[in-house]
């Protein structure tokens, strides 16, 4: 198969490169040139595990090529994946679908067909029917299909969750595109990966349900952890206790900062205002939503509380600021709530993370990026782990509090136990829904 892909960010890049480590010929198209042309030159634009090692082989073997030009791209292509940001929209909460219509207009221009054009974008239902009508309008004598192929891979787990995944998803229409999609996956097919044949519509509304499950899993438990610091209990215990049920499941179930990240936050936001636009509300959506935003702000007071009330003067030094470990992702991480009250409150932030500097940078102004934990501890009044960074999972506590000024923790992920973190010395520690 021959296939276009127009985005390279975290999903169309992926695709890209895992469809051709299939065998597929792959051209992978972006409107930023210097994005292509780092991708040209061999370097990911993004950090993903694994996704340089992949790309070289399979650019080496002939099968994977990057591109600004579209028309070229689509040159004898049997599909082409629309894989482009849908982000919310600015006032409304909708998802913005200007980048996704565009790109279907940018199609029906350049491609000869017969083509299948597939969504792989997080879209609201109704928006593959929307594509189709676009690109007939704008080419009328194009013979194409479309079909709706939501993807469900984790930043950080990208490759394995491509090429090993619980399911894929394909909507369709029409039987070519059925069997073009199914020809394009058949790598996993035969690996007995489940591959859910759907209607259009039922395609796009299961993505977004999955991600609201999990983001009220999320929420869920970090509600519980806010009763159980309250009453005595342990949520860690409580989720390990709730987890092992078969019917509940132990993922997603750990008590954080609240969700963040390029999906949870704007995909909630887009089925709730999809619910209200069709007079049926999603109501326990809509709260979700509104209980993480609490979520933050009670992690905000936390640090407060640990800072003796007062944010001013104070050096804290911020151990991870991505929205989870493994990416350099900073798209609406509790970061970027967390850190800025502490500035506004007058504390100086010092920053360590492996990989959230370069997005990060604009993001948080007036923090200062250090390489080194121990030396960002350097006489502060507060670390704060934020980001469960293996980097920061099993760090010498007793190094740490030493060269602190006043040795005090705030552990966001329950990464410590409290007792390992006072035996190191630390006067204080607050984790996320246990004692402290
Ligand atoms: N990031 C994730 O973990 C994830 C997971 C599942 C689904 N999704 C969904 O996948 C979609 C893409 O997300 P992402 O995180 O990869 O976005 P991204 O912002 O990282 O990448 C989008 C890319 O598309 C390019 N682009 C936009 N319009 C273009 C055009 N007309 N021609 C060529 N290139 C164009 C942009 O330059 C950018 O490089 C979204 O709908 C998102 O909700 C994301």
């Amino acid at each position: 198969m021959k296939i276009a892909i127009i985005g390279t960010g975290y999903v169309g890049l992926v695709t890209g490169v895992c469809f051709s480590d299939f065998g597929h010929e792959m051209v992978c198209v972006d409107k930023i040139p210097s994005k292509i042309e780092m991708l040209r030159r061999g370097e990911v634009p993004i950090f993903e595990p694994g996704l340089d090692r992949l790309l070289e082989r399979n650019v080496r073997a002939g099968r994977l090529s990057f591109t600004e030009d579209l028309a070229q791209a689509l040159e004898g292509a049997d599909a082409v994946f629309i894989a482009v940001g849908t982000p919310t929209r600015r006032g409304d909460g909708h998802a913005d679908l200007s980048f996704v219509m565009a790109a279907a207009e940018e199609i029906a221009r350049a491609a000869r067909g017969p083509i299948v054009i597939v969504t792989k974008s997080t879209v609201p239902v109704g928006t593959n029917r929307r594509v189709r009508e676009v690109v007939a309008a704008a080419n009328p004598d194009l013979d194409f299909d479309v079909a709706s192929n939501p993807e469900f891979l984790r930043e950080g787990a990208a490759i394995d969750d491509f090429m090993k995944p619980d399911r894929v998803v394909v909507g369709v229409e029409t039987e070519r595109a059925a069997r073009v999609m199914q020809e394009i996956y058949r790598p996993l097919y035969l690996r007995d990966f489940p591959i859910v044949m759907t209607d259009l519509e039922s395609a796009e509304m299961i993505k977004y349900a999955a991600n609201a499950f999990l983001a009220a899993k999320i929420t869920f438990i970090n509600e519980i952890a806010a009763l159980c610091e309250k009453v005595g209990a342990d949520v860690k215990q409580v989720s390990k206790g709730m987890g092992l049920d078969g019917r509940i499941g132990k993922t997603f179930l750990h008590a954080g900062p609240g969700y963040g990240g390029s999906c949870f936050p704007k995909d909630t936001q887009a089925l709730a205002r999809i619910g209200q636009d069709h007079a049926s509300p999603i109501q326990l959506v809509e709260t979700v939503i509104k209980v993480n935003e609490e979520v933050k702000r009670r992690m905000v007071d936390k640090l407060l509380d640990l800072c003796d009330g007062s944010f001013n003067r104070k050096t804290v030094a911020v151990l991870g600021v991505t929205f989870k470990p493994n990416t350099d992702d900073m798209r609406d991480a509790p970061s970027l709530t967390i850190v800025p009250a502490m500035i506004g409150g007058g504390a100086m932030v010092r920053i360590v993370d492996p990989q959230g500097r370069r997005e990060g940078e604009s993001m948080l102004p007036g923090v200062e990026w250090m390489t080194d934990p121990y030396a960002a501890a350097d006489g502060a009044d507060l670390v704060v782990v934020l980001t469960e960074w293996n980097e920061f999972r099993a760090l010498d506590l007793r190094e740490l509090a030493g060269r602190m000024a006043c040795p005090r923790m705030a552990d966001l992920r329950n990464v410590y136990s409290p007792g390992d973190v006072r035996a190191a010395g630390f006067v204080a520690y607050e984790g996320v829904g246990r004692r402290g």
